[in-house]
């Protein structure tokens, strides 16, 4: 039996082989390794705010940013936390504006409960748990 091929055959099936690696690597990482920011949301985070001393959230519509979570003052003592990675393209861009999360990037608007408000992403905003007691947030 011949075991030689061609040079065309043999650079066939090393592009082929490339390829469904390459798609192979992606489809294992759930694609998140090969968008742009390379990030991963957590399913749960564990902060702590000491709304004495966190200025940004001292009125309604104030925003603050730690560690990777978006943290807002939705008015009458209440607050919601959300990732700041943008669903759409895996952007570490979400905001707060008015009574909502928003992207720069592409202008994603998502409710305070994560749903996708206008139609650029099918994906949820990823909302996490705040407890307030007293002057102190706690988001799981
Ligand atoms: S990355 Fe946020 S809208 Fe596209």
């Amino acid at each position: 039996m011949d075991n030689k091929i061609n040079r065309n055959e043999f650079l066939k099936n090393l592009g082929f082989r490339g390829a469904s690696l390459v798609a192979l690597y992606c489809t294992s990482k759930g694609l998140s390794s090969c968008s742009s920011d390379n990030t991963v949301v957590p399913a749960s985070v564990d902060l702590t705010v000491d709304l004495s001393t966190t200025t940004a959230l001292a009125n309604t519509g104030g925003y603050t940013i730690v560690s990777n979570v978006v943290i807002a003052n939705t008015g009458n003592g209440n607050y919601v936390a959300a990732s700041i990675t943008c669903p759409h393209e895996n952007k570490n861009a979400i905001k707060y504006q008015g009574s909502s999360f928003y992207c720069p990037e592409h202008g994603a608007t998502f409710s305070t409960n994560g749903t996708c408000t206008n139609g650029i992403t099918g994906k949820a905003l990823k909302i996490y748990t705040v407890t307030k007691s007293g002057n102190t947030l706690k988001i799981t």
